[in-house]
C-alpha cells in the first residue's frame, strides 16, 4: 500500500480589475450574460463567457426549468454552445460570473462537478488547456491553468 499526494494550483485575484485587460473583457460579457440567466427558481445567476482560438466570443447563462434537472448550468450552455457552432475552433479561456439575487456572493464561485466534467470532455477533445477564471458578484478572481487543476483524477474516454 502507498500513498500519492496530488497537488493543485490557483492564482488568484484580488478582483476583476487586477485582470488582464481581455481576460478583464471577458469577465464583464460574463457578468453581462449573468444578469440574462433564467433563474426564477434559485435566484442565483451564472454567466460564463469563453473566448475561442478562431477569436469568437461564446457565452451563456444558466436555464433553469420547474422541473428542476432538466436545466442547466451556464457554464455547460456556453460550451454546448461552441461545440455546437464552432466545432473545429479551441476554448483558449472561460470567465465564469456568479451571483445570487438573495444573498452576497463575494466569495469566488467555481464550477459545479458536472460542469467540470463537461468542460473536461472538451479540453481532452481539443488537446490544449483551458484557462478558467470564477469569480462571484464581487471580490476575488480565481484562475486555474487548465480544467485539469479543477479535476485531478478525472474520468475520460480512455477508460472506455
Ligand atoms: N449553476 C451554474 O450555472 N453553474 C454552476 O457551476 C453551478 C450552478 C446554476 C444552476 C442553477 O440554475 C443555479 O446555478 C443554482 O444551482
Amino acid at each position: 500500500m502507498k500513498e500519492i499526494t496530488i497537488t493543485t494550483r490557483l492564482t488568484v485575484f484580488d478582483n476583476i480589475d487586477e485582470l488582464p485587460q481581455d481576460v478583464k473583457d471577458l469577465m464583464h460579457l460574463a457578468v453581462e450574460i449573468r444578469k440574462k440567466a433564467y433563474a426564477p427558481y434559485s435566484h442565483f445567476r451564472v454567466g460564463a463567457a469563453l473566448l475561442l482560438d478562431n477569436g469568437q466570443i461564446v457565452c451563456g447563462s444558466n436555464q433553469e426549468n420547474a422541473a428542476f434537472p432538466s436545466g442547466l448550468c451556464a457554464e455547460r450552455v456556453a460550451i454546448f454552445q461552441a461545440g455546437a457552432i464552432h466545432p473545429e475552433a479551441k476554448i483558449v479561456k472561460m470567465a465564469i460570473s456568479a451571483a445570487s439575487d438573495v444573498n452576497e456572493t463575494s466569495a469566488p464561485i467555481p464550477p459545479c462537478g458536472a460542469c467540470r466534467q463537461a468542460i473536461a470532455e472538451y479540453e481532452f477533445r481539443q488537446d490544449s488547456p483551458i484557462e478558467i477564471y470564477f469569480s462571484g458578484a464581487t471580490g476575488p478572481v480565481y484562475k486555474s491553468d487548465s480544467l485539469k487543476d479543477l479535476l485531478p483524477v478525472s474520468f475520460d474516454k480512455k477508460f472506455l
